[in-house]
């Protein structure tokens, strides 16, 4: 048995990928990705560009959708050195989600213990150079893989990576999703280099970090949350407000479950009352994507 790579439980212990068939079923090819983003709601994109310093410290700008077609969007990330979400694929490409939920109901098949209450989907197109920072998501996560190389770091979930104060403040959001990073964390990174075909997925809440490599590369992100995931969200939700009163909450990792439900319950208490408010501000868009801008970042016309 695999050294468990988290302290928190799970059927998913490290790393590991499968297969999926997305790619053979055409969902990666140019035309199809230009015809869907000529379709897809502009409120659903989030256009990101990243920067790094010498000690990989994150700096980030925003785009807006912009006006170009599809096609021209598509060269766009295809030169430049942008990272684009399209966000909710079960409504915004119906028939790829249905494709992908076949092949997560495969993978799920494989962790016994495994059961999905809830799934969602980002379709990520990126340039050949683009890199997103070291963050995790509160859910659990499988990446299906269908053009390009990418190359995926992923670290322990304990409490020095993956700081329960950073997770709460996540889970509350009251800041977006980048964990402190220190470039001794390389040491203990599982590194997967993931070709077209293959689904990747990792421990919950496991931090990671992803490169491509030099190709331009089409992903589908699936996250999905389990009874013992939302459990867990929620008592980080109750122990960021208790936090915020001045309160110093346990760790959820000394919970057992009794207190991890009892906890999500106070959550949605919470929740209603509207005590913590989101403080994830609406950005203000830094660009547009552009043909031959550089990185294909252009100015905003207005
Ligand atoms: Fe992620």
């Amino acid at each position: 048995m695999n050294e468990r790579r988290t302290r928190y439980p799970g059927p998913i212990s490290e790393a590991a990928d499968h297969p999926h068939t997305l790619v053979d079923q055409g969902f990666a090819e140019d035309a199809v990705l230009a015809t869907v983003l000529d379709r897809y709601p502009a409120e659903l994109f989030d256009i990101n560009l990243y920067d790094y310093d010498e000690a990989g410290q994150v700096s980030l700008r925003t785009g807006a959708r912009g006006r170009l077609s599809g096609e021209a969007l598509l060269e766009a990330i295809k030169q430049g050195r942008l990272w684009v979400n399209l966000r909710s694929v079960e409504t915004g490409w119906p028939e790829l989600w249905a494709a992908a939920m076949d092949e997560f109901r495969k993978i799920q098949a494989t962790y016994p213990g495994l059961r999905a209450v809830r799934n969602a989907g980002q379709l990520i197109l990126s340039s050949p150079k683009a890199r997103v920072p070291y963050h995790f998501d509160a859910a659990g996560v499988v990446l299906f893989h269908m053009r390009g190389r990418k190359r995926i770091y992923v670290y322990p979930g304990d409490e020095r990576r993956l700081p329960e104060r950073n997770m709460e403040q996540v889970v509350a959001r009251q800041t977006t999703e980048e964990l402190p990073y220190d470039l001794a964390f390389e040491r203990e990174a599982q590194i997967i280099d993931l070709e077209p075909g293959r689904a990747l997925t990792w421990p919950l809440y496991a931090p990671h970090r992803v490169e491509n490599l030099d190709r331009f590369c089409v992903s589908l992100s699936m996250d999905f949350q389990t009874w013992p995931s939302r459990f867990r969200n929620g008592a980080l939700f109750t122990n960021a407000v208790l936090r915020s009163c001045g309160g110093r909450p346990r760790c959820t990792d000394a919970m057992g479950t009794p207190e991890l439900a009892a906890r999500w319950a106070a959550s949605l208490a919470l929740k209603r009352t509207g005590l913590l408010k989101s403080r994830i501000a609406q950005f203000e868009r830094d660009f547009e994507p552009q043909i031959g801008a550089a990185d294909g970042a252009g100015e905003i016309r207005p």
